[in-house]
Parts: structure tokens; sequence; C-alpha cells
């Protein structure tokens, strides 16, 4: 029987009670999906998790995305499920590369993954096979409960709004040497700055450092607003910080969510993260790897940097 332990009133949860390294009934598979639809993150301790059932387990809530192959480099993982989301190299030794750190940067400012993907990711499973010492957490923050909090005029102002999301603009902001040109020229998707949030029927904000700009408005006017949402959204009220411990997965939802990795000392401490990530939707014959495009210009940018 599924346990749900809220951490805020409205947001996040701690869950127990089912042993998910293992096939799920009907019913458990059910729980947790409502548990997700509520909470927007839920946290399982101690899973006993391996890649081959972590990848099971997150099959419960569709289809999983393919990590990017990078150019034809050698992966650490031997599963194309798995996202990489440590400091470790192919080899599994601590990244030193002063380009690859720096395009890393981005990940520590809010964000929604793959908002910059037309179809985008929907929950993502975060699996801890390595912990740092101190630090290392994952941040999230309720952009359900933000929307409802916000000012009555603001609503009305952010009504209808579309957000232009490009995953250079993060990188732009973490320090990587682009132009706003150069993240134009690399292509901007479209998704609405309030959105409907399905699972829940709740409204959620939509934006975070993969916005750009809103369509139709300035630059300057653009940047201050996504600013005022991101900084609103991501008060104490609205924030949760989880902390891992090898065998804990937290589960997101990118779509009621925003989260940013915590620092660590990522020059000498292990953080060994696999994230699986699903699609918001899936029809056959789509592109398993629509990444790839977006990552064309990553060597390039690399070179630069
Ligand atoms: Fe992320």
């Amino acid at each position: 029987m599924l346990k749900v332990q809220p951490i805020l009133p409205r947001f996040g949860a701690e869950l127990s009670g089912v042993d998910i390294s293992k096939p799920l009934s009907d019913a458990d598979s059910r729980a947790i999906l409502d548990a997700m639809a509520q909470w927007g993150v839920c946290v399982f301790r101690n899973t006993g998790l391996d890649d081959e059932s972590h990848i099971a387990f997150s099959r419960i809530f569709g289809h999983i995305e393919l990590a990017p192959l990078r150019g034809g480099a050698r992966t650490r993982l031997n599963h194309r499920e798995l996202f990489d989301a440590s400091n470790l190299d192919a080899d599994g030794n601590i990244l030193t590369d002063p380009g690859m750190l720096l395009h890393k940067k981005g990940d520590g400012l809010w964000h929604s993954d793959s908002s910059f993907m037309e179809i985008r990711s929907s929950y993502a499973l975060l699996l801890c096979h390595e912990a740092p010492k101190e630090g290392g957490e994952t941040w999230f923050a309720d952009t359900r409960s933000a929307y409802d909090d916000l000012p009555q005029a603001m609503k009305d102002r952010i009504e209808g709004l579309m957000g232009e999301h490009s995953l250079w603009e993060s990188r732009r902001k973490g320090g990587v040497p682009l132009t706003d040109a150069d993240v134009v020229e690399r292509g901007l998707v479209r998704h609405p700055v309030v959105m409907e949030h399905k699972a829940s029927g709740r409204k959620a904000l939509y934006v975070g450092a993969h916005t750009r700009s809103i369509v139709g408005m300035g630059l300057e006017e653009s940047r201050a607003l996504i600013r005022d949402l991101v900084e609103f959204a991501t008060q104490p009220q609205y924030v949760i910080k989880v902390k891992y411990a090898p065998g804990d997965l937290s589960i997101w939802d990118n779509l009621c969510t925003l989260h940013r990795g915590g620092d660590y000392d990522s020059l000498h401490d292990r953080r060994d993260m696999r994230r699986t990530t699903i699609r918001e939707t899936y029809e056959a014959g789509q592109p398993e790897d629509p990444f790839a495009r977006v990552l064309d210009f990553k060597l390039k940018t690399l070179e630069d940097a």
C-alpha cells in the first residue's frame, strides 16, 4: 500500500510502502501516478533500483526518451534510456574539461527540462548512484501554487502569452559566450506561459532559464517579465530541496515544476546521477532522438568557449 508523506502543504511528497524495483500491480502504478499528479515531485528512498529496474519502473509514466548520441562519442552508460546527469566522463573519471563544465553551468539555473523542444518532457526520474559529501541536491519549485498565488493583475497580463525557448539561452545565462543573435539563430520554440496541467486540471507557469523572450514583446520587457515570474515562483514557500543518498529516486513533473541542480565540489567529489525522461506525447514514427538537432551546435560552441 503506497504511503504518501507530504513535504510542503501543497507540494512534494516522500513515497514509501511499495517496492518499485519489482513489477507493480495496476493499483500501485495508478496510486503513484495519482501522487505525482497531486504533489508534482515525489521521492522514494533506498529503492534498490539498478539501471534495468530504473528503466522498467519508468515505463509506467509513458514513452522513455533516448539520450542523444553526442557525435558518436563513447558514453559511460550502456542504456540509451538513461541520461547521464553525473560529473563523470566515459571512463568514470571526474570531468575537468572547461568547455563541458561551462556548458553544465546553466543546469544550476531554474528550468524545466526540454522546454526548448516542441514535444516536451513530462516526467523525469533521477536515481542516485553516488552522492557528493556535501551539496548536489536538487531544488524544486511549485509552478502551480505560484500561479494560483499571483496577483490577479499579473494573471490577466500573462494569460495567452507565448514564451520562446532555447537550450542556448540557458547556456548563455550560465556564461557560455553566446550573443542573443547566436541564440535566435539556433531556433526558438514556443510554448504558452500559462499552461493547463492536464494531470491535475490546475494551471501552471511555464517559464524558466531556457525562456528567452515573449512573443510580441521587446527583449528587455520580455527578460524583465520572465525574471519576475521565475523569482515569484521560486520563493521559499514554493521550494523544496531533495538531498540524495545512493538508491534514492526523485521523480518530477516538468510541466508543473522548475528545478535546478545545487552546487557541490564537482572537481573533487563524484556525483553519479542517472535519469530517465518521459516524452509528453508519443506517436509511432516520431524521431527517437530529436535532441540531436539541438545539440548539433554544441561541439562548435564548446570549441569556441
Ligand atoms: Fe534539468
